[in-house]
């Protein structure tokens, strides 16, 4: 069989929000080159039908099957939670979503079985965490709110800002009568409103980033298929977008934590 080790890895997400998880790839597996593909034309999904959110997936996909990538790990929850199956019949590759590597390490870390799940309406509604988290550990309790607020929140780039913490209170109020003791941060997002969320929910409650997680599971999944990039050369980053909005460079940057080079206006 062709060697394909030394071929980028596919990222995908509706927009930005997916460079979170390119962050932690970029620490994790630092040797690996990665092709991004951020859908800022038709952010968000989290509010659009499970119809479409399948349509623009596949598109997606399609996109970063054409750059000859050697997996595919779907950043974005909403489309992880609906179109993880429809994905995995089109790619003969490995494909990672964020849903499962998020709910383990939640099963993993509660100790007293109570586990909240946030993320956008379209997330939430396919109970696609709560499923996961029951099919691990059916006497756990799984509490779930949709959080639709704080996507545009975070686009504003008010990581820490009074409206913030104010829309987490309002939200999480309500999960911390549950008693919960972990909280999975179900969309790319959250983990930048982390600080906000752990002063609303108080210092005991565990917070989970399903991006890190994610990262973990493809390290993992690369090695088990031979595909770690074995090449010395320097890696290279690639990040396509469906529409270049003003502000996609700065608040990109911000979830990437580096400056973004090499970025291409595509259409799909
Ligand atoms: N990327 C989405 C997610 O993780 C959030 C933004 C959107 O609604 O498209 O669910």
């Amino acid at each position: 069989m062709r060697d394909i080790s030394n071929n980028p890895i596919g990222v995908f997400d509706s927009g930005i929000g997916g460079l979170t998880v390119v962050r932690e790839l970029m620490q994790i597996l630092p040797g690996e080159n990665i092709v991004y593909f951020g859908d800022t034309a038709r952010v968000p999904y989290g509010t659009k039908s499970e119809k479409t959110i399948r349509e623009f997936s596949i598109q997606n996909t399609k996109f970063l099957l054409s750059q000859n990538v050697k997996a595919i790990v779907i950043a974005c929850n909403t489309s992880s939670a609906i179109a993880l199956n429809d994905i995995q019949s089109i790619a003969n590759l490995p494909v990672i979503g964020v849903i499962e590597p998020g709910a383990v390490a939640s099963v993993g870390t509660t100790k007293n079985k109570r586990i909240a799940v946030i993320g956008t309406t379209a997330t939430i509604s396919s109970k696609a965490y709560e499923k996961k988290i029951k099919s691990l550990e059916q006497t756990i309790e799984v509490y779930s709110k949709a959080c639709p607020l704080f996507v545009p929140i975070v686009e504003e780039g008010w990581f820490n800002h009074k409206i913030a913490y104010l829309a987490a209170e309002e939200y999480l109020t309500e999960l911390k009568r549950y008693s919960i003791d972990t909280l999975v941060l179900g969309c790319t997002h959250y983990p930048l409103l982390k600080d906000t969320i752990q002063k609303v929910m108080g210092d005991k409650v565990k917070l989970i980033d399903s991006g890190v997680e994610t990262a973990r599971v493809v390290k993992k999944v690369l090695e088990e298929n031979d595909l770690l990039n074995q090449s010395d050369l320097r890696p290279y980053y690639k990040f396509f977008v469906s529409d270049l909005p003003q502000q996609f460079k700065k608040i990109g940057e911000m979830f990437l934590g580096r400056e973004i080079e090499n970025l291409i206006k595509i259409d799909l």
